[in-house]
């Protein structure tokens, strides 16, 4: 598909919203093939002045947009469809962005046969590196899957998964940064209580996070031969490996993904 061929509303542009907007215009999406709604004319105002898009009421893009991604807060969800729903003519796509929402919550919301897509995506869209998960709901198609993906490929890398993987998608990496987030959190001030100052232990462990990171990407290397390579016998490495061993970081990690996706369950059957 040739970028823009098709118009795509955001619906409700929050931060995810505004996440897409960007990553699309970065990408070429020309901007009056773009739509995007809001609840306040504050944030309309802010959209529109940063990325010269249209804001428009939601029954406005439903009527124009080809595309409506919708990324509400789920507990908004309900009352957008209550009121867009009947108003999405089947032929349009409904890409929801909105964690932990069944494409069932939308296909019992919009006329019969619409199709839904879902996808899971987080924030390293800012910079081009997100990790976008897709799920096809019932009525979508292939080519309706690769629609989506065009969406989001400038954002980063996509995946396909099956819906009912999602809900661990979005406990392994829609959640993901944050986990990455609070373990340099937590070995800056480790660099502090070594005696670095803040922003030298700073720079050496965001490189650091870096480095490794493209080196898991770009050595196509399994983590534990990386990691080997990094362990010398009766060295430095594995005398801080024994601790995080000792202290159960292994196991939090097992128990605090279960506990994300639990949530995203939970989230999922309170919106079913
Ligand atoms: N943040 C993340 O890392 C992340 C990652 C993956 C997926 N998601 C999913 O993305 C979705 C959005 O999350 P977010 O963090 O971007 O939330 P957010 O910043 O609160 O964005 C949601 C936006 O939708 C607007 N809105 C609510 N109801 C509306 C309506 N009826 N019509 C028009 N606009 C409406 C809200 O307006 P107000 O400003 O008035 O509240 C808000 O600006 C969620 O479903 C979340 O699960 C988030």
């Amino acid at each position: 598909m040739a970028p823009g061929a098709h118009t795509v509303a955001v619906i409700g542009t929050g931060k995810i919203g505004e996440l897409m907007l960007s990553g699309l215009l970065r990408a070429g999406w020309p901007v009056d093939r773009l739509l995007a709604t809001t609840r306040r004319q504050s944030r309309a105002e802010e959209i529109a002045t940063r990325y010269g898009v249209r804001v428009v009421e939601n029954l406005a893009a439903v009527a124009e947009a080809d595309v409506l991604a919708v990324s509400v807060k789920p507990q908004d969800a309900d009352a957008l469809f209550d009121e867009i729903g009947p108003k999405v003519p089947a032929d349009k796509l409904v890409v929801s962005l909105c964690a932990g929402l069944p494409t069932n919550f939308f296909a019992r919301r919009l006329p019969e046969g619409t199709p839904v897509v879902r996808v899971m995506t987080n924030t390293p869209a800012l910079v081009d590196e997100a990790m976008t998960a897709i799920s096809a709901g019932v009525h979508a198609t292939a080519t309706h899957l690769a629609l989506a993906e065009e969406m989001f490929r400038p954002l980063g890398a996509t995946i396909r998964v099956p819906e009912s993987q999602q809900d661990a998608v979005t406990a392994l990496s829609g959640s993901g940064p944050a986990y990455f987030y609070l373990l340099v959190e937590a070995m800056v001030d480790a660099g502090i209580l070594l005696g670095l100052p803040r922003q030298v232990a700073h720079e050496l462990i965001v490189q650091t996070a870096i480095g490794s990171a493209v080196m898991l990407r770009d050595s196509g290397e399994h983590p534990v031969k990386l990691r080997e390579a990094v362990t010398s016998p009766a060295g430095t490495t594995i005398s801080a490996i024994r601790e995080l061993e000792n202290h159960g970081v292994r196991a939090a990690l097992l128990a605090a993904l279960e506990a994300a996706r639990d949530r995203a369950r939970e989230i999922a059957a309170q919106n079913d």
